[in-house]
């Protein structure tokens, strides 16, 4: 039956093409996926350096509403340590700052910041201004009395 025959002939071929185009787009993935991820990272930092950069924004306009009364506009201390010091900045971390605005010294002035221990900030606020203070670090001045009440 020659008409059949015809017919099944067509069937494998249509059959075979569709194989074809699977083990293609098969093979289009596999090869998708190491292009992805050799991109990815620098799209992953990119995203990384903007956020920080935001933090760093949002922990000036706090640090100016909160902090400047005491520390100076510019950190440079006043009531409290000058914070825009080279010294202070080298003797602490930014996890350490993190903690003490957040905890506050009791028995001081410095009050704590943090909602947890009654503060109006929250964490990612307080992680703001930490970042903030650490962004002076590369050309801050030589202040090494830092914790000695400045401009009296
Ligand atoms: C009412 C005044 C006042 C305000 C407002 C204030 N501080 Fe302080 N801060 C102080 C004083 C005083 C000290 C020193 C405490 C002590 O004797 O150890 C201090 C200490 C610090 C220290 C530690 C410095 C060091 O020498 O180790 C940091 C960091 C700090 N403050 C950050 C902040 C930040 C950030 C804010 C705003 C969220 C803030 N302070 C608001 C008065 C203040």
């Amino acid at each position: 039956m020659p008409y059949r025959h015809e017919n099944d002939d067509s069937i494998e071929e249509e059959t075979n093409r569709v194989m074809l185009l699977g083990v293609g787009l098969l093979a289009a993935l596999v090869l998708a996926f190491p292009l992805y991820r050799l991109v990815e990272p620098s799209n992953r930092d990119q995203a990384r350096e903007l956020n920080l950069a935001s933090l760093e924004e949002q922990g000036s306009s706090l640090f100016q509403l909160n902090c400047s009364a005491c520390h100076g506009l510019n950190g440079e201390g006043g009531i409290g340590p000058a914070l825009n010091s080279q010294q202070f900045l080298q003797a602490s971390t930014t996890a350490q700052t993190e903690l003490l605005i957040s905890v506050g010294v009791p028995g001081t002035q410095m009050s704590a910041y943090s909602l947890d221990h009654g503060g109006p900030l929250t964490s990612e606020q307080i992680r703001s201004l930490a970042l903030f203070i650490r962004s002076w670090e590369d050309d801050a001045p030589d202040v090494p009395d830092w914790r000695t009440p400045q401009g009296s």
